[in-house]
């Protein structure tokens, strides 16, 4: 089997993480073909396309997508993120967003006292509804009297997916226990919502144990006792805000992977690094590449190559322990450098 892979490697920091995830690629033995696509800052900013129609029909066809990272201070905020990545997000129909928050040995946590054992958890972030969805508008733009509206959209259909694929993801890790993060009260409407389809979801895993937090105690819980946590589940924006907390504390933005996944397999998944385009350091090989690779080890699994996946992730995370810092110019080691110590290792 040779599988089509995806590759938007985007700007700044982008193309240097993607190399060194397709180098991780290429070591593991999996077959696979890349297709590059041309999107994002420098595309936008030279022709004004962001994501053509005919290019997302393309991507139809494949198996994946990694992408590096997009964006660039020229561009106005929001047209990359809204147009670019949350249309791929919705129109692939990628509706979890799968971000682990495990810290790995070897590897510094800002919190003091806590370790390995403590920061083991994964986090289920809505991907595909909530305040993302675009639903508001604004009216007598720049008066005084200007209006905004920016509401959350919630279904019970898009909420039950979700929460099927975060108790079936509890059920299969040794500790089951799910926690849902949610405002419910003071977001009573779709925070009832979530409460009501969890309490019923639930029932289908009797032998998950549930539980539910407050979305601003899960802050502090992230930061005070993260051991309190199996899996995370959780809205749109919730899940937004709790994964760069987690990331901070799992290692910092270097190292952060994310899976954007159609759990169906109906249409690609995307797996991106965390982390930006960072162009203030790019091309200096000061970009750790460990949260792409995680990101490949992540797509590798879920195209059904686990014990490629496994290697992958092993390699990465054996290649952490000799770096000095996780990110930035104090690592000990170029990119390009982390990159070959991991083919190597594979
Ligand atoms: C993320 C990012 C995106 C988000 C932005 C860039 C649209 O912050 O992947 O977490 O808000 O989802
Ligand atoms: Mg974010």
């Amino acid at each position: 089997m040779t599988y089509r892979i995806g590759v938007i490697a985007g700007d700044g920091i982008g193309p240097e993480v993607v190399a060194q995830g397709l180098k991780a690629l290429r070591a593991s033995g999996v077959e696979f073909e890349t297709v590059d696509y041309d999107l994002g800052a420098r595309r936008y900013l030279e022709t004004g396309d962001v994501l053509p129609d005919e290019t997302l029909a393309d991507m139809r066809t494949l198996d994946a997508i990694l992408l590096g990272a997009v964006g660039d201070p020229r561009v106005p905020p929001g047209i990359l993120e809204r147009d670019l990545l949350l249309r791929m997000r919705f129109e692939l129909d990628l509706y979890v967003n799968l971000r682990p928050v495990k810290l790995p040995e070897g590897v510094a946590t800002p919190l003091a006292d806590k370790g390995p054992e403590d920061i083991d958890l994964v986090v289920v972030r809505e991907n595909s509804e909530g305040l993302y969805s675009g639903v508001g508008g604004v009216q007598a733009k720049g008066t005084a009297r200007e209006v905004a509206t920016q509401e959350s959209l919630n279904t019970r259909a898009g909420v039950d997916r979700v929460l099927e694929f975060a108790f079936e993801l509890a059920e299969r890790r040794p500790r089951k226990k799910l926690t849902l993060c949610h405002k419910t009260n003071v977001l009573v409407h779709a925070g009832g919502l979530w409460a009501r389809a969890f309490a019923d979801m639930g029932e289908n895993f009797p032998d998950v144990e549930r539980e539910y937090v407050h979305v601003d105690a899960a802050c502090l819980y992230l930061v005070t006792q993260p051991e309190r946590f199996d899996v995370i589940v959780t809205d749109n924006m919730f899940g937004d805000i709790l994964t760069d907390i987690g990331a901070g504390i799992a290692g910092g933005m270097g190292l952060a992977a994310s899976g954007n996944l159609n759990p169906p397999r109906r249409s690609p998944s995307l797996f991106e690094p965390i982390h930006g385009s960072a162009p203030d350091i790019a091309g200096k090989g000061w970009a750790n590449p460990v949260a792409c690779i995680l990101s490949v080890a992540m797509m590798l699994d879920h195209v059904g190559e686990a014990e490629a996946a496994r290697r992958v992730e092993e390699a990465a995370l054996r290649a952490l322990t000799k770096l000095r810092a996780t990110a930035g110019a104090e690592m000990g080691f170029t990119t390009d450098e982390i990159g070959d110590m991991v083919a190597e290792a594979i």
